[in-house]
């Protein structure tokens, strides 16, 4: 580790730009992916209307963060402003109203974490999840987003880090690995963190933008356009990037004592969060603080042995950037 800490980019890294800008280029969804999504949003919001005339619908995840790739389900989240509304009860309906229009694979899953309604439209082919008032989740889609404005290399690494996770089985929470909701965090943190800097950290500019949910306040610059050039000092290119982000994960974040943080733009200890030791099914083994709800670790999801996983993944991916010939490929191969 040491030997390796000090590696260097490699001399040919530039020759990689093309190939990974193709993959980035290959990977955005096409036009009518969102005409069809559209088209999706407007029947469900026709059809709850007619239940609850007040509710209203948005669209938050991937398919609003501008970090969906080609082919996402959507996530929907119904907003319901009633005083003592029953979940459960709600969502039951829900999938009563959408069977009788025709949409296949309905399912209320009241218990889940988040519960949500599952379904698929037959006519789009798109597969969606509505929950219900999830109001910090469309709020945090919007931050990803407006970051996603200033520089271009945020959604061009994000994409490519999504597809690796996504290629390499180190995207799936219920195993313990990271969500693409903490990927794209990790991008955030790191283009943050590089000197010159590509991005700044919105949420500790002058408020433009605030909104309070469950007693969290959630306040950002959020007048995007007028930091379209903030990143222009920094000339790294995407191969540059793909390759620091990855020695950084595998050979320079301190796991033992950091916590990444995109709300201050920098790193927290995890003393200073109380996060160094296990509570409950939190380890803490790899931390990233939620930007809006600060006592939520995104990495309380990896265990003893996905840690193990993860890094070793992270060190693979840094050693095929420094060494490997054809890293476009070998990057993506199948775990
Ligand atoms: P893909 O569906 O993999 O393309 O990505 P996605 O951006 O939709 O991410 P994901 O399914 O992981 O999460 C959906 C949204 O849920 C995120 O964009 C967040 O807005 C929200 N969210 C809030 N808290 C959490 C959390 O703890 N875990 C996850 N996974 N999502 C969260
Ligand atoms: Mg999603």
């Amino acid at each position: 580790r040491i030997l390796k800490r000090q590696m260097l980019c490699r001399n040919d890294i530039d020759r990689l730009n093309a190939p990974f800008l193709a993959i980035y280029d290959s990977l955005i969804p096409p036009e009518e992916e969102k005409v069809k999504q559209k088209q999706l949003l407007k029947l469900l919001e026709k059809l709850v209307c007619k239940e609850w005339p007040k509710a209203r619908l948005y669209l938050y995840g991937s398919c609003a963060n501008s970090f969906g790739v080609s082919k996402s389900d959507i996530d929907v989240c119904l907003a319901i402003e009633d005083a003592d509304i029953n979940k459960s009860e709600i969502l039951l309906r829900l999938a009563d109203i959408l069977k009788s229009d025709n949409l296949q694979n309905v399912q209320a899953l009241t218990r889940a974490r988040v519960p949500i309604v599952k379904l698929m439209d037959p006519v789009t082919g798109i597969s969606c999840d509505i929950c219900i008032n999830n109001i910090l989740a469309v709020i945090n889609t919007k931050l990803l987003r407006d970051y996603a404005q200033i520089d271009a290399r945020l959604r061009q690494l994000a994409f490519i880090v999504k597809h690796w996770a996504k290629s390499r089985g180190v995207n799936e929470t219920y195993q313990g690995t990271l969500s693409s909701y903490a990927y794209v965090l990790m991008c955030i943190h790191f283009l943050q963190q590089r000197r010159p800097a590509i991005l700044p950290c919105l949420q500790e500019m002058e408020t433009t933008y605030s909104a309070t949910v469950d007693d969290i306040e959630c306040a950002f610059f959020d007048q995007v356009e007028v930091l379209r050039n903030f990143g222009s000092c920094n000339k790294e290119t995407i191969s540059q990037l793909v390759w620091a982000f990855f020695n950084y994960w595998a050979y320079r974040h301190d796991y033992a004592n950091s916590v990444i943080s995109v709300r201050t733009g920098s790193i927290l200890s995890k003393h200073a969060k109380d996060w160094t030791r296990r509570i409950g099914n939190d380890r803490h083994l790899i931390c990233i603080e939620d930007p809006f709800q600060t006592s939520h670790d995104l990495g309380r999801v990896v265990d003893k042995h996905s840690i193990k996983v993860l890094r070793e993944e992270f060190e693979r991916a840094a050693y095929i950037m420094q060494y490997d010939p054809n890293p476009c490929v070998k990057l993506f191969e199948p775990y």
